[in-house]
């Protein structure tokens, strides 16, 4: 048992906003039974709090209280797409499944491009936001290139964006040179949309006939598409020696050339990709399982656990990409790219976890200590002394279904409707306010924009 700072303990008039009491916590030494003291925001104590003042206590015997879990990939739509989502939807079903956090991308309308549309976005998230934010930078070549030093320093800006394929939106930076100037403008880690918009462009007509399927879609956008341009973005942030984060890993040459290159890049891959496999998932779900880069075969799917069981693999960010069903209803090609995710990350891989494909440590390690690693959050990504008191309770050994009406999405559906799991968010807890607990949402958005380390000098 961990004893609390004495002066707290000591101090009889002492009030905690919060005690969360009872619960196995996953503190960076691993597993503890101890009690957690909320103050002002932060954690302030551990140890046993029984007999401490506190204006609210929870008891949490039996679960596991987890560091808030981060999703470092999201698309909120807001502004300008704001009837598929908006911050205030997007952010509510983040803490609805369990999320404290989330980074959105900048494939808004306007795209965040400029530090006018950045602001704009942080004066949108004021009173809307359920969960915390920050906001991609997005490279838009040559037309803000040059400026991305200091964009990418601008505050709420957890990093810089690239689209090197084509995908929802008109963000594309697809030339090497192109490519190059974004890298060499700037330090923090960008992060990368890797698939080649030229073979995507010289294999379109495969998926342009007469007889065009969604099952089509992994092999118009194949694997040597997103392999070409993991290739060629690790040549050039070898060149320009700038660290790189690689989106949404998809296939096992990729995944075999990251474990090779693991000085060059970051990796994140998604519940998605690890859940879902072709062309079964095309089969069932037809246009609702098409996003980019593709769902691919199983063994594709295998190297993704196997980069996970060893370590190439840093971060799982959902890609929630919400699109309404009408939208969805379109013949394909015509049809957009993306699925809902935020609100099923934490049950997804609980599952996961049940199942055996990965631990609890190795969990919190991809949804917490990864991302605040990856993005150098400060104060976020483990249950520490002085931390945030943001929390992910969860509860093991749950038996839940997943469905469309629990979604909190504007969309209103999921791939994994109907999917039983074990494990599930239980509780979401914001800068140490109660957001979500048993399913209900409480009391207002308490989101805040979130700090990082190597930002923290400029604002
Ligand atoms: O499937 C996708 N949907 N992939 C992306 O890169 C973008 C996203 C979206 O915004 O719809």
């Amino acid at each position: 048992m961990l004893t609390p700072p004495t002066e707290l303990l000591s101090n009889k008039t002492f009030l905690y906003d919060l005690i969360i009491e009872n619960g196995l916590v996953m503190m960076p030494q691993g597993l503890v039974h101890t009690d957690v003291g909320v103050y002002q925001g932060k954690i302030v104590a551990f140890g046993g709090l029984k007999n401490a003042e506190a204006k609210q206590r929870l008891d949490v015997h039996g679960l596991h209280v987890l560091p808030g879990v981060i999703d470092s990939q999201v698309h909120f739509r807001e502004p300008g797409l704001e009837y598929k989502e908006d911050l205030e939807s997007g952010t509510r079903s983040a803490i609805a499944g369990g999320v404290t956090t989330v980074f959105e991308m900048p494939n808004t309308n306007p795209n965040t491009t400029t530090a006018e549309a950045l602001a704009e976005k942080l004066r949108r998230c004021e009173n809307r936001a359920w969960s915390n934010y920050a906001f991609y930078m997005g490279a838009a070549g040559t037309e803000n290139a040059q400026a991305m030093a200091e964009l990418e320093l601008l505050k709420g800006c957890c990093g810089v964006k690239i689209f090197m394929g084509s995908s929802t939106g008109t963000l594309l930076v697809s030339e090497d040179s192109q490519l190059e100037a974004v890298l060499r403008s700037g330090r923090r880690r960008v992060a990368i949309h890797a698939e080649d918009e030229a073979r995507l462009i010289e294999r379109k007509p495969l998926v342009q006939t007469e007889t065009a399927r969604v099952q089509d879609h992994p092999h118009w956008r194949d694997v040597t598409s997103a392999l070409r341009a993991t290739q060629r973005i690790l040549a050039l942030g070898e060149k320009t020696k700038r660290p790189l984060h690689l989106l949404h890993i998809t296939s096992a040459p990729e995944i075999e050339l990251l474990a090779k290159n693991k000085h060059l890049t970051t990796v994140e891959v998604t519940p998605q990709h690890l859940t879902l496999f072709a062309p079964d998932c095309y089969d069932r779900m037809g246009t609702y399982a098409q996003m980019n880069p593709p769902i691919r075969e199983k063994e594709h799917q295998d190297a993704l656990w196997w980069g996970i069981q060893n370590g190439v693999v840093d971060v799982i960010g959902s890609d929630h990409a919400p699109h309404t069903k009408e939208e969805k209803a379109k013949p394909y090609p015509a049809t957009p790219a993306g699925m809902t995710g935020v609100q099923t990350l934490v049950p997804l891989l609980l599952n996961h976890l049940h199942n055996g494909k990965l631990t609890l440590e190795r969990l919190v390690d991809l949804t917490s200590y990864g991302p605040a690693r990856v993005f150098n959050i400060m104060g976020k990504g483990r249950i520490a002394l002085g931390y945030d008191a943001d929390f992910t309770i969860v509860d093991l050994n749950a038996k839940r279904v997943i469905t469309h009406a629990m979604m909190q999405s504007k969309v209103g559906w999921t791939p994994f409707d109907g999917m039983q799991v074990t494990g599930w968010a239980t509780h979401t807890i914001v800068g140490g306010h109660i957001a979500m607990a048993e399913d209900e949402l409480l009391g207002k958005p308490q989101g805040q924009v979130v700090q990082f380390w190597d930002t923290k000098a400029y604002h």
